[in-house]
């Protein structure tokens, strides 16, 4: 039997499909970057758009990679939020048409919920019952969100602090704005920060009254001082303005990790947690992973890189969770396109 998992909160339409064991059998990705990219971030009537015309594509795909007939679905599991409002409602109502068509349930998956789930993957294997890791922290870094959340179990979510402005990946991506370079600004920031030689601008951190709330508006206005100081008031040769880009790339990444690290471990020890799940597209991030990875105080577990960004597979695998405890409905109220978080 399959489980089908369909993403379309963002700008990427994606469709995975595990086993009832937890195998993923395919994952399908339909990326718009191309799309956004010219604009530095994204535009939501162009991501809805694009979903539109992508979404019956890549759920075909997925059924095919994964080498099922359609009388193998048992559920179709979809993101009914947090996200951009008229991209949900893209993968919504294609899901909705999809359970009906085949007479099975329809599983509603909060995004969240989703990135986190990845972080129980391994082996191409969704395996949530493996380790007792509970209670643990969650920090939720993505484009949207910057979370800490208190899990007691695999079901169980409190939210202990957010971020007061910029998610995280925002910053990331304004940041490249900033200096000029593409987006997604993720990505690109870490490769610009792996040539940095110099480890001497200091750029803030906020650290807040708060363990557990973020701020990372101001760190954005710096940068962009910085830049300013450094870059654009000067008349520099290009390989000077590699440089500079280099290094400033280096510092704002510094100060983000700081802030993160410092603050999540702190969290974890006031809530007697042993364990942190990092996860969220900002997880991809090398020189995060290596840094948490190497922190002496808590144990830390990040999805593997592929699945940090996102996917159809972790929402495959939390509406396995939801399927085979019996959580769904045949009239599935909670199956709104409401843009905001609605699980804690
Ligand atoms: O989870 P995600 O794919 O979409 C949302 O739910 O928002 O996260 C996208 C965000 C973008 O802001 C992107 O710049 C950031 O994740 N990101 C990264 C990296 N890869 C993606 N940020 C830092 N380093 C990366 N390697
Ligand atoms: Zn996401």
């Amino acid at each position: 039997m399959a489980i089908i998992g369909i993403e379309t909160s963002c700008d990427e339409t994606a469709c995975g499909i595990v086993d009832s064991k937890g195998n993923i059998l395919s994952s399908i990705i339909a990326s718009q970057i191309d799309t956004h990219a010219p604009y530095g971030g994204i535009i939501p009537e162009l991501a809805s758009r694009a979903h539109l015309i992508n979404i019956h594509k890549v759920v075909k795909e997925a059924i095919i990679e994964a080498k099922i007939k359609l009388k193998d679905i048992k559920a179709i599991s979809v993101t009914n939020g947090p996200g951009l409002a008229g991209s949900l409602l893209v993968g919504l109502n294609f899901a909705k048409a999809f359970s009906l068509s085949l007479d099975v349930p329809l599983i509603g998956v909060n995004h969240l919920e989703g990135h986190i789930s990845a972080c129980f993957i391994e082996e191409e294997k969704f395996n949530y019952k493996k380790n007792n890791i509970f209670p643990c922290i969650s920090l939720i870094i993505s484009g949207g969100h910057t979370e800490l959340v208190l899990m007691n179990d695999y079901d169980s979510f409190k939210m202990i602090g957010q971020t007061r402005d910029d998610a995280v990946g925002e910053a990331f991506d304004k940041v490249s704005r900033i200096l000029g370079l593409g987006y997604p600004g993720g990505p690109i920031i870490e490769k610009w920060a792996e040539k940095s030689e110099r480890n001497d601008y200091k750029l803030p951190r906020a650290w807040l009254d708060d363990n557990s709330e973020f701020s990372f508006s101001g760190l954005k206005t710096a940068t962009k001082n910085l830049a300013q100081e450094k870059i654009y008031d000067n008349k520099l040769k290009d390989h000077e303005i590699s440089i500079e880009i280099a290094n400033i790339s280096n510092a704002f990444q510094q100060s983000v990790l700081d802030v993160l690290l410092t603050k999540s471990v702190a969290v974890a020890e006031e809530y007697n947690c042993e364990t942190i799940l990092v996860s969220g597209g900002v997880a991809a991030n090398g020189f995060l992973r290596r840094n948490f990875e190497n922190n002496q105080d808590v144990e830390v577990i990040f999805p593997e890189r592929k699945h940090c960004t996102d996917n159809g597979i972790m929402i495959a695998c939390r509406g396995l969770v939801d399927y085979l405890a019996g959580n769904f409905t045949d009239e599935p109220k909670e199956i709104n396109a409401m843009p905001q978080l609605n699980f804690l």
